[in-house]
């Protein structure tokens, strides 16, 4: 029997992740060895951390808070879509040890919206938040072709930034971006609402946009075993397609398996089913 591949993520905290649990089924759908492990690192040692992972017979990492921009910065090679999200969620070893960094993030997003029938295309989209995560999803969904694109979060300067960094690396549709410091502030019915801040993670009420389309929808970034708090403030104003980031975080999971060992995307389907992901 060949000996498993060697895989991984890299976080802090990580003892809670369930990317082993993910990549664990997909292995099992597919009928492929994986060992796939938590690996908890300090920002000092994270580039030790990597290196030796990868000169110890590791394939591929998954990398998490608050370690994004690092491996993008360590990785030899990045694919335009890291360089676009200046972050890397994926990490890959190819041929004598080149380490090759991808970001699934914005991938894993818009997969879960289509399988969600949550639609970009023709609709006004507000995008809460400018910070890694925010800068991860952007390009991805400006791929989609949304009819208004509304850049918002607290500090203006940050959205100003990322919006000049899209404009300045091309990326199609950033000169349609709106910036703006406060959704409250956005004076038309919005259809999309994406939390990319941190809020549900302090618990914390953001502002939202002053008033929602009939069908909106709105997803959180974030994910919990109830619904977070981003999720609940939704609820109250009215909006009825609601879903939390399990289902992107399965989806960019799947596109990172794909990468590291070849052949057909793993169905997510199971995966899904398995892990309960929720649609409010
Ligand atoms: P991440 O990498 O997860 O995006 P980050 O770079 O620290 O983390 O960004 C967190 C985002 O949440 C930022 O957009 C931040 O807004 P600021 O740039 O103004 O700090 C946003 N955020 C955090 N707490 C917030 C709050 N109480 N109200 C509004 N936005 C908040």
């Amino acid at each position: 029997m060949t000996n498993p591949v060697r895989l991984g993520v890299f976080g802090n905290p990580v003892a809670h992740s369930v990317s082993p649990t993910i990549h664990s089924l997909f292995a099992e759908l597919r009928d492929e060895r994986i060992l796939y492990d938590r690996m908890l690192a300090t920002p000092a040692y994270f580039p030790k951390a990597v290196a030796q992972f990868f000169r110890n017979g590791g394939s591929g990492a998954n990398v998490t808070l608050p370690f994004k921009e690092q491996a993008a910065q360590l990785a030899n090679i990045l694919t335009e879509r890291a360089q676009v999200a200046g972050a890397v969620n994926t990490l890959m070893k190819v041929g004598s040890g080149f380490v090759v960094g991808d970001n699934t993030d914005g991938e894993g997003l818009v997969k879960d919206l289509n399988s969600k029938g949550f639609s970009v295309s023709g609709r006004s989209l507000v995008l809460l938040g400018a910070g890694g995560s925010a800068r991860g999803v952007l390009p991805a969904l400006l791929s989609l072709n949304p009819a208004k694109v509304y850049l918002v979060n607290r500090t203006l300067e940050k959205a100003q930034v990322l919006k000049r960094l899209l404009v300045d690396l091309s990326a199609h549709g950033a000169e349609n971006i709106q910036v703006v410091s406060n959704a409250d502030s956005i004076n038309e019915p919005i259809d999309a609402v994406v939390n990319a801040t941190s809020s549900s993670l302090h618990n914390i009420d953001i502002p939202l946009p002053g008033s929602f389309a009939d069908n909106a929808w709105g997803y959180d970034l974030m994910y919990s075993e109830t619904s977070t708090h981003f999720l609940k403030q939704l609820e109250k104003a009215g909006v009825k397609k609601r879903a939390d980031g399990l289902g992107m975080l399965i989806e960019q999971a799947a596109s990172s398996y794909q990468l590291w060992m070849g052949g057909e995307r793993p169905d997510t389907t199971f995966v899904m089913s398995k892990l309960r992901p929720r649609t409010y």
